[in-house]
């Protein structure tokens, strides 16, 4: 019996790549090179499924129907980069990887939090130039998160994770908007009514939101305003949740006082005026880059796609 043939757009976990081509008949990216349009037109006629990544922009223009392809098996948890409904239009079903980011994720997030409260990559730097003068009492000082509040947008896995850390590490009080009523959030936390609500309660705002859709902007010029100026936000979820140039613009007028961010408008491109602010922490979208987490995101994709070839319901999926 001939194996399904399916198409891998970027590197994988070498434990990944083999057990796929165990089962699958597997065209790999050794280059490692981001498909462009084309390919990803192409992949889609030449393959019985396709496994792309957040890197991968596959919107109805892409997704026009008539492929080969059956299934998008996408190596990640967030998919707004995929048009569902083009998709679920084309025939085609798509899968993600909830679950195994979720710590790694919030990881990311607490780590940009302390980052920008302590300063440490601001004093990372310093040392590095080789200009450190000695311990002084008045030395880049942060502030602490000890019986601050932390707000958090988007009460899902992610968000309770970085809950969990903040309430139990670091002693924090936690309040948060979701779109939906919250039962548990795992950690005493009080669920306000409406997103301003959270940004003017809040010391620190962490990000879990997905991206797209309705949440595009969602952190705009208007809404910054309604942060505390000592406030400093987080987004580890999606670039385009934040309007990067009100953020520069609150950020320089000290309507906030710093940002922590992992994600952004227009990866990989990084708005120029984030990376010359002292009270920014920029990461290269590092939520899941753990080898556990992304051999586990891998293996999901796998066991996704081989219960779709044979004929069962894959359990992620979205559409
Ligand atoms: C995710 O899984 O959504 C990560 O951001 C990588 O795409």
């Amino acid at each position: 019996m001939t194996k399904p043939r399916l198409i891998v757009t970027r590197r994988w976990p070498e434990e990944v790549e083999a057990a796929l081509s165990e089962r699958f008949d597997v065209v790999l990216n050794t280059e490692d090179v981001a498909f462009t349009p084309d390919q990803l037109k192409s992949a889609l006629a030449e393959c019985d499924g396709l496994l792309p990544t957040v890197t991968d922009k596959l919107g109805a223009d892409i997704l026009t129907g008539g492929h080969r392809a059956k299934i998008i098996g996408n190596y990640g948890v967030g998919f707004n980069h995929i048009d569902v409904e083009a998709a679920k239009a084309a025939g085609l079903v798509v899968t993600n990887t909830p679950d195994v980011l979720t710590d790694a994720t919030a990881d990311i997030a607490l780590t940009l939090l302390l980052n920008v409260a302590r300063r440490t990559y601001e004093g990372e730097q310093m040392l590095r130039a080789g200009e450190w003068t000695g311990w002084r009492p008045t030395q880049l000082m942060g502030v602490s998160p000890q019986g601050k509040t932390l707000g958090i947008i988007g009460m899902g896995r992610i968000g309770k994770a970085m809950a969990k850390r903040c309430f139990h590490a670091l002693d924090m009080k936690v309040v948060f908007y979701d779109a939906f009523p919250v039962a548990d959030a795992g950690v005493p936390a009080t669920q306000l009514a409406t997103v301003e609500e959270v940004l003017a309660a809040s010391d620190f705002v962490s990000l879990h939101c997905p991206g797209g859709g309705a949440n595009i902007h969602l952190i705009n010029a208007e809404r910054l305003k309604l942060m505390k100026p000592s406030a400093i936000l987080v987004n580890s979820a999606r670039g385009d949740i934040i309007d990067e140039a009100a953020l520069v613009e609150a950020l320089a007028a000290g309507t906030i006082a710093g940002a922590g961010l992992d994600v952004f408008e227009r990866e990989p491109k990084v708005t120029e005026a984030l990376a010359a602010m002292p009270n920014v922490c920029l990461l290269p979208h590092l939520g899941s880059a753990t080898r556990e987490t992304r051999v586990a995101m891998g293996m999901r994709v796998v066991e996704n796609v081989t219960a779709f070839f044979e004929g069962r319901e894959p359990r992620d999926r979205v559409a």
